[in-house]
């Protein structure tokens, strides 16, 4: 899996991309992720990458001709072009499933803006996937793209090796609910026990609570997760 970070501050990964599980994993060969620093494709002597909206207003616009063409190199480093995803709060929530979907591509282009936004005929000439992590505005699309590269990175086969594998995850399939609560040593910790059954080695006990457990969870913190299929759920595993 490789990804191509298309951004105005490409210092800001060193840290992430030393961080060790994806340390590992780029060590393995199992990902790659090479940043481009947006500036190097401006024209004029100034470098400008960005400039004031046409029709006023606050703020700053990320050029067209600067964004295009740093897009379209990027694309050329390699022969598969690579998916392109804009992170903007306009785009698309960011969730499980999507992150599913990006994991199946082989390359990912990401490209993060800053200041107000986009000049709009980038997203006419170039038609990215646009993701949004959520409704809240942040001040430019790097930490979003982290957060990209971390969830899909967890599905790349290898990376997160059999021990701890992505398959129970929060929001995995089947059922997409909540995970399940977790104990570990000590069994009684100010008077608050493990639940017994966790320490029985019934392992079908074992799992029958957590589906439960589980399914409980999502009904209370997150019941906009079952949606429809609310009276399936509770019916099956209701006892
Ligand atoms: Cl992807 N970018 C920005 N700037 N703000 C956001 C976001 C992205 N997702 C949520 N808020």
């Amino acid at each position: 899996m490789r990804f191509d970070v298309l951004t105005l501050f490409p210092e800001t990964f060193a840290g992430y991309l030393g961080q060790s599980l994806l340390k590992r994993a780029i060590e393995a060969g199992l990902v790659e992720v090479h940043t481009h620093d947006v500036r190097r494709w401006a024209r004029d002597k100034h470098h400008s990458v960005d400039d004031r909206p046409f029709g006023g207003g606050p703020g700053m616009v990320m050029k067209v001709d600067v964004v295009v063409e740093c897009v379209e190199e990027v694309q050329t480093y390699q022969a598969d072009p690579g998916h392109l995803v804009m992170l903007t709060p306009q785009g698309r929530r960011l969730d499980q499933p999507a992150v599913e979907r990006l994991a199946e591509h082989r390359r990912l282009l990401l490209l993060c803006g800053r200041y107000e936004g986009f000049d709009e005929r980038i997203r006419e000439i170039l038609r990215p996937e646009e993701i949004s992590i959520g409704d809240f505005v942040l001040n430019g699309g790097e930490v979003a793209a982290m957060a990209v590269i971390d969830a899909v990175i967890r599905l790349v086969p290898g990376v997160l090796g059999d021990e701890d594998s992505s398959g129970q995850d929060s929001f995995s399939p089947p059922g997409r609910l909540l995970e399940f609560a977790q104990y570990t040593r000590p069994r009684e910790y100010r008077g608050l026990k493990v639940p017994e059954v966790l320490l029985s080695g019934d392992h079908q006990a074992v799992a029958r609570w957590r589906e439960t457990n589980s399914l409980e969870r999502t009904r209370r913190r997150r019941a906009d997760l079952l949606g429809e299929s609310i009276d399936e759920k509770t019916q099956a595993n209701d006892h």
